[in-house]
């Protein structure tokens, strides 16, 4: 089927749940920056609603709400160029939500493995917030016709329904409305391991606070948290081929490139050879110079919250201008009085 050009428009979201990790950083963050940075019109939401999906404590939500938001604007986004906001605030998302409940197939929402893992072997009482999540999710960015969404692996399953969403909404009402969105998945350098283990991710769910690098760790913290990272006992290979079968060295090495903005093959054809006695030091001191100043600017955010809720008031005024007349038009393609 051929699709209606689109002007290309990038949305992303993260939940606010709490402990912006190095990985959420490298990961989502920095690439968020990078993407306004080419000039593409780009809208980044704190996702609450999908938050609420399981409990939370009110106070913990807001605060992390904003820690969130202060997390992404210490990191280089620009409130002004992209647009900023907290999804609760407008309220279209929600609303196109519903039409999306009505779109998706029970089938479809049964297969998504998130749902199982998140609910577990209870799946009774999970919340049917919980169950209709990937709808919520395909309406924050159908309702901007995002063209492209840059999330982790993790969330591939999510945006293929969102696709599923879009055509069937087309095909249903012989309209070609919705972009079929494509995922922009993160290369391997972008998933960052845990420091205790190099097979799995670094996660802000993780119980041990030494397997991640917080955005709120101070210097100290940020250099003993990679001095005693897990290593093997063998120095750094010459080549990339020579990191095969060695977790934590590779994870630490792209790390290190990904600070640095280098290639791994780079970074080896520099350090290659060196004892991690010596590289972990220089990681230390890396992390530490590009960290250190986010941190210091998340803090000194914080002290104004009356400031951050301005900046999410406005980019949700700007997003609630692009996204109001789409949801008027799904109204109006569906034969709603009014819209
Ligand atoms: P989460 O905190 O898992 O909801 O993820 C928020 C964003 O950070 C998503 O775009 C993830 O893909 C990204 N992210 C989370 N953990 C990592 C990690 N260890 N490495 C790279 N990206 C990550
Ligand atoms: N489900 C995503 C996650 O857990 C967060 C999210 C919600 C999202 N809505 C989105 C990501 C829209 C991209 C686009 O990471």
């Amino acid at each position: 089927m051929a699709e209606a050009a689109h002007t290309p428009c990038v949305f992303s979201g993260i939940q606010p749940s709490g402990n912006l990790h190095l990985g959420n950083y490298l990961g989502a963050l920095k690439r968020f920056v990078e993407t306004q940075d080419r000039g593409i019109q780009s809208i980044y939401c704190v996702v609450d609603l999908h938050a609420v999906t399981v409990w939370q404590d009110p106070a913990a939500l807001a605060h992390a709400t904003r820690e969130l938001t202060a997390g992404f604007i210490a990191s280089g986004l620009d409130p002004e160029r992209s647009i900023l906001f907290n999804q609760s605030q407008v309220a279209e998302h929600a609303q196109m939500a519903w039409v999306f409940n009505c779109v998706a197939r029970m089938g479809w929402m049964k297969r998504m493995t998130q749902f199982k893992d998140k609910a577990g072997k209870n799946a009774e009482q999970a919340s049917l917030g919980l169950f209709a999540y990937p709808a919520l999710m395909a309406a924050d960015i159908l309702v901007y016709h995002a063209t492209h969404v840059p999330v982790g692996e993790d969330q591939k399953q999510h945006l293929e329904l969102t696709q599923e969403i879009a055509r069937k909404f087309n095909h249903d009402y012989g309209v070609e409305f919705f972009p079929v969105t494509e995922p922009v998945i993160e290369g391997a350098a972008t998933r960052v391991m845990s420091l205790r283990d190099g097979t799995k991710k670094m996660s802000k769910s993780d119980p041990s606070d030494m397997s991640r690098i917080n955005l709120t760790d101070d210097a100290d913290t940020i250099a003993r948290k990679i001095r005693k990272a897990k290593t093997d006992p063998e120095p750094l290979p010459e080549t990339v081929k020579g990191l095969e079968a060695r977790p934590e060295a590779r994870n630490l090495v792209n790390i290190y490139a990904a600070l640095a903005g280098e290639s791994v093959e780079a970074v080896l054809a520099d350090l290659g050879g060196r004892p991690f006695s010596e590289f972990k030091p220089a990681l230390a001191d890396l992390a530490v110079e590009h960290l250190a100043p986010i941190s210091a600017e998340m803090a000194r955010l914080m002290q104004d919250a009356a400031e951050i809720d301005r900046i999410l008031a406005r980019g949700a005024e700007r997003a609630r201008a692009i996204a109001a007349p789409i949801l008027r038009e799904t109204y109006r393609i569906m034969g709603m009085v009014g819209a």
